[in-house]
């Protein structure tokens, strides 16, 4: 047993086959990130993690030799789970596993590599849908839909945050047992913040109510916006979400001018609507700007989306900073 559920665990889920298949894979992500997250400790001593394979992904990143071997690990776990469709960042198109099982996943497999050999945190994010009818339709679907979605993180501790549409909560890797051990259920966001997390070097790249809302934060107190404010950015979308998720803040990636950047970075199937189901279960808000990310019905398999979510208020302003442009 690599993860020992709460009770209370996808309680909502009432269909008692479905509610035992959740659990089974995420049961088997579970075993898998505990291999992951000891391949990333090791670190150096696995030689080359972070090395280049030469390859791309299909949305053009550079693939590391850690992406392709988390991918390769998540998909030997879910082959043996009861999963039906397979979606990876990892993967040009969607891999068919048993066209008779009843759940699709879609998977980051290592997020945040461009952390791999700085022995920053990084993690590995997954959504869970029921099958539906053929591969395209089991994804291609609001993520509205999603019965499951977390991310683990592989940091000083190897949390699980998980939520199946009861709330969130956060599971620890315990060391000494090796079990993913509830440690924090039914997590809320703090409404308020002035706390933001941006990639600042992309400034003269975002369009104007972006650069406006970051440049009122930055006149602080004597600004619009009557606060001193503060800034983190890690670079690993799963520790900038941690964090938003214990003590509050607001994640933005934009879209920008740059050339493939009109939709930011953040992919909407296996980044941004996980974490928005997430970050929504746990009281805050995810947004693109304007639209509700889970209502974001998938068009493209790698679509991106410009990401925005945290506490509510601070989306929300950014949101009337967009309106008022528009
Ligand atoms: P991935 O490593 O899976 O491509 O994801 C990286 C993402 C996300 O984790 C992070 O928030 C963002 O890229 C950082 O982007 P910049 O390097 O442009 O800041
Ligand atoms: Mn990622
Ligand atoms: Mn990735």
């Amino acid at each position: 047993m690599a993860i020992k559920f709460s009770s209370a665990f996808a309680k909502n889920i009432k269909d008692t086959a479905v509610h035992a298949a959740v659990c089974e894979t995420v049961e088997a992500l579970a075993i898998a990130c505990k291999q992951i997250s000891r391949i990333c400790a090791r670190g150096p001593l696995e030689h080359g993690l972070g090395a280049e394979t030469g390859a791309a992904n299909t949305d053009g990143d550079a693939q590391k030799a850690l992406d392709v071997r988390s991918d390769e690990i998540i998909t030997a776990a879910l082959e043996a789970a009861p999963v039906a469709y397979y979606a990876s960042e990892e993967q040009d198109s969607i891999v068919t596993m048993d066209k008779s099982k009843l759940l699709a996943v879609a998977s980051d497999p290592l997020d945040g590599s461009s952390n791999i050999d700085t022995n920053v945190s990084i993690g590995t994010i997954f959504s869970i849908f029921i099958a539906k009818g053929d591969a395209v339709s089991s994804f291609f679907r609001p993520g509205s839909e999603q019965i499951c979605a977390g991310f683990f993180v592989y940091g000083p501790q190897t949390t699980l945050v998980i939520t199946a549409g009861a709330g969130t909560d956060t599971y620890v890797l315990d060391p000494d047992t090796g079990v993913f051990t509830l440690a924090i259920t039914n997590m809320k966001i703090e409404p308020a913040s002035t706390e933001y997390a941006i990639n600042a070097s992309n400034h003269h790249h975002w369009d104007a109510p972006v650069r406006n809302y970051i440049e009122d934060c930055l006149l602080g107190a004597s600004g619009p916006l009557g606060a001193k404010y503060n800034m983190r950015w890690v670079g690993s979308l799963v520790a900038d979400a941690g964090r938003i998720l214990s003590r509050g803040g607001m994640f933005m990636y934009p879209g920008d001018d740059r050339a493939g950047y009109k939709d930011g970075r953040l992919r909407l199937l296996y980044e941004a609507a996980p974490v928005a189901f997430v970050i929504e279960q746990a009281g805050g808000m995810a947004t693109d700007g304007g639209r509700r990310i889970l209502d974001i019905k998938l068009e493209t398999l790698h679509q991106r989306v410009p990401l925005v979510f945290g506490s509510n208020e601070p989306v929300q302003t950014l949101t009337d900073y967009h309106k008022k442009q528009d």
